[in-house]
């Protein structure tokens, strides 16, 4: 949709909500940046022929390619089923089992080779280097335990609410032995938020960690637990066991007692477990894997439901052509595994690679802004992956830190956000030292993997812009009427995908119709289709393709707003809001933040005869922490008289958006109280 229909349509249904695409900053057209030929002499793929061989003709069958990256108990026979659209079925028939090819199949070439590399964040403790066989001996021993003394079986889910630290892998890839279906939610995440998807998913399990460090404390983590599971007892669900991981083995590090006859801990449990092997359990393909819950346009969080076979080869292909990750290569992703970056490209593509992954558990400016590059320096890590977030903040924090440094990348991600063409130069010259490609990767928590990225060794990169398709997707432009753009016209719509692909998610856990309404409907011009082709995925982001083939994403389309690269439902925001008996209304908005991409304001207005009063923002604030976690903390809380609405009630987030964001409100005037928007732009000031 071109800006001006888009401000007209706008006008013309009083749109009241706003969206990061609409705030979203234009930046010129950039030159190009070519891949070093060392970089090209050494990739996993440099072939320009693989286009064609991925062209949608070839669609479905060129997704083998995918497959055969992996070891299979029974080989599929159907490649692709589309027979319920659009609940597409990846590799049908065949068998397979996630943690076998993440780590058994490696331990005849690489098992004294490092597959995790486990950094705590205190400097002076060692740093863990875990090989393929000690990740196999752990990973085996906690299955059993999980399997004889958890009593779960293939199927069963099970809630982690994990920081980063090595048992996490080893738990994944444990219920992955088994089956089990593992639901991890990001540590940062509140005990409440953690209890709503306990609830949701039907976890009779909780596996979380006593305590772990972050920004230099050592933060209580079991409490959480506790309020997990009395929420999810609030929802009429309950927890038997919390399985507690010692972030010190020996030693309960947490203030937290524990609750009599459901808290254990793993450490001493496991004692009783040496030594036992478990078979890894031949799951079929289209089984799932793992459920990521993450924020959508109403309230509630949405379980992403991820398949075996369909999303191990996903992310290992592109693990191995984008990443352009060998077995010989020391790869870190800075992202947490709590978040889809990490499962995919943290955990199950470098694994099922056999490279050497770093995990590290707190953050990157602890304890100063060199600590990234003193952990590459000693790893020897030659491939790092990040977000525009943390890369605005090292650069803030230590331009000239990189130099000191003796490390060298060959190669480099951003991910989760538009990136600045400054910031983007920045990463390149300082942190990849003029020698590193970067990929610019643009993908969803329900896309398994990547999207749209140059292939390293074959596209040259646009700072500021994700790319192209990686090979096998097609995309496509509509605008809002559901009119096709035309390829490379520079005009913004909504970016979907036309063709399936294995990675991507299956359904919304318990709730399919939601599936269908919110990624496919729009689009979709006959329900009863039962071609793919009538079926495109809407990914709910804005974005414009420029001539040269190259995709610029504005942002999401929806009332979503991501913060640091993390998604927030405005909704969940403003019911966190509401639960304060002094609010009436609540109207969250994105603003752009110079380091974070985009930060919430939340206005609020109080019930009749209330007083405002710092302290009664400051409830406001806790509320939303208590609610959801410290991420989803507003910039600023605006008590407002009123908010701006249309004639028929609506609240006007349009207005809100723009005073926040320091623009011309435009014509309010046909604003049911016209006059609040000057009193509103005073207090917001
Ligand atoms: O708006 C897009 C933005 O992040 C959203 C997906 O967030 P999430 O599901 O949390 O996954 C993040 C990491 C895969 C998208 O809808 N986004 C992601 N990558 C990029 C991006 N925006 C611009 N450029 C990117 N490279």
């Amino acid at each position: 949709m071109s800006e001006d229909k888009s401000r007209h349509h706008a006008a013309e249904q009083q749109t009241a909500d706003v969206s990061e695409a609409q705030i979203a900053v234009h930046w010129p057209e950039e030159d190009y940046f070519s891949p070093s030929n060392q970089f090209i002499a050494q990739a996993n793929l440099a072939d320009p022929g693989v286009f064609a061989r991925f062209s949608l003709d070839n669609f479905p069958e060129y997704f083998k390619e995918f497959a055969d990256l992996l070891d299979w108990y029974k080989y599929w026979e159907t490649t692709f089923d589309a027979s319920h659209p659009p609940f597409w079925r990846w590799f049908v028939g065949g068998r397979i089992n996630a943690c076998y090819n993440c780590v058994d199949r490696h331990l005849p070439r690489y098992r004294n080779k490092t597959a995790i590399h486990f950094v705590p964040e205190p400097e002076n403790e060692a740093i863990q280097h875990l090989t393929y066989q000690e990740l196999f001996v752990r990973v085996n021993e906690f299955a059993a335990l999980l399997r004889d003394f958890g009593g779960l079986k293939a199927g069963d889910r099970v809630t982690l609410h994990m920081p980063m630290v090595a048992e996490l892998p080893i738990t994944m890839l444990a219920c992955a032995r088994l089956g089990v279906i593992h639901s991890q939610v990001f540590s940062g995440f509140s005990g409440k938020a953690c209890g709503d998807r306990v609830s949701d998913s039907g976890s009779r399990l909780l596996i979380t960690m006593d305590a772990y460090s972050r920004a230099g404390e050592l933060i209580d983590h079991k409490q959480k637990a506790d309020t997990a599971v009395m929420e999810a007892a609030g929802t009429g669900h309950q927890v038997d066991k919390v399985l507690i991981w010692q972030r010190y083995p020996g030693k309960y590090s947490s203030p937290t007692k524990l609750v009599e006859g459901r808290d254990v801990i793993i450490n001493d449990v496991l004692k009783e477990f040496r030594g036992k092997r478990v078979e890894p359990v031949q799951m079929p393909a289209e089984a799932p894997l793992f459920l990521m819950y993450t924020s959508g346009t109403t309230g509630r969080p949405k379980g992403c439901q991820h398949s075996t076979g369909g999303y191990l080869a996903y992310v290992t292909w592109t693990s191995k052509y984008i990443q352009d990750i060998h077995p010989e290569d020391v790869y870190w992703c800075m992202a947490d595994i709590g978040w889809i970056t990490g499962h995919s490209y943290i955990v199950y593509g470098p694994l099922a690679l056999a490279a050497s992954s770093v995990v590290y558990e707190g953050v990157p400016m602890y304890p100063d802004a060199g600590r990234p590059w003193r952990i590459a320096e000693n790893l020897d890590v030659n491939i790092f992956h990040t977000s525009p977030t943390a890369i605005r903040a090292l650069r803030r924090n230590g331009p000239d830190e990189p130099a000191k440094y003796n490390f060298h990348f060959k190669h480099m991600t951003t991910v989760g956000e538009p990136i600045e063409p400054e910031v983007w130069k920045w990463y390149h010259t300082v942190v990849g030292k003029g020698e590193a490609v970067i990929v610019d990767t643009w993908w969803q928590t329900e896309n398994g993997g990547f999207l749209c990225s140059t292939v390293p060794a074959i596209h040259k990169m646009k700072p500021g812009s994700t790319g192209p398709a990686i090979p096998g997707i097609h995309p496509v432009i509509y605008d809002d009427e559901g009119t096709e753009l035309p390829g490379g016209s520079g005009r913004a719509g909504n970016i979907c995908i036309r063709n399936p692909w294995p990675g991507s998610f299956q359904t919304i856990w318990k709730d399919p119709d939601r599936y269908v309404s919110q990624y496919y409907s729009r689009y979709c011009h006959d329900p009863a289709s039962k071609d793919w082709r009538d079926w495109p995925y809407m990914a709910g982001d804005g974005a414009v393709q420029a001539a040269d083939g190259y995709y610029r994403i504005l942002g999401r389309i929806d009332d979503v707003i991501n913060v640091a690269g993390h998604r927030l439902g405005t909704k969940e925001i403003e019911s966190a809001a509401l639960l304060v008996p002094d609010v009436a209304e609540a109207a969250v908005v994105p603003v752009a933040d110079p380091i974070k991409g985009k930060v919430p304001d939340l206005y609020v207005s109080l019930k009749p005869g209330l007083v405002p009063s710092v302290k009664l923002a400051n409830k406001v604030t806790a509320s939303v922490v208590s609610q959801i976690g410290a991420i989803a903390r507003p910039r600023r809380v605006v008590i407002v008289p009123d908010m701006p609405k249309t004639r028929s009630g609506k609240i006007m987030r349009r207005v809100l958006a723009a005073i926040s964001n320091h623009q011309d409100p435009g014509d309010v005037s046909t604003l049911a109280n016209p006059e609040i928007v000057e009193q509103i732009k005073e207090l917001a000031r």
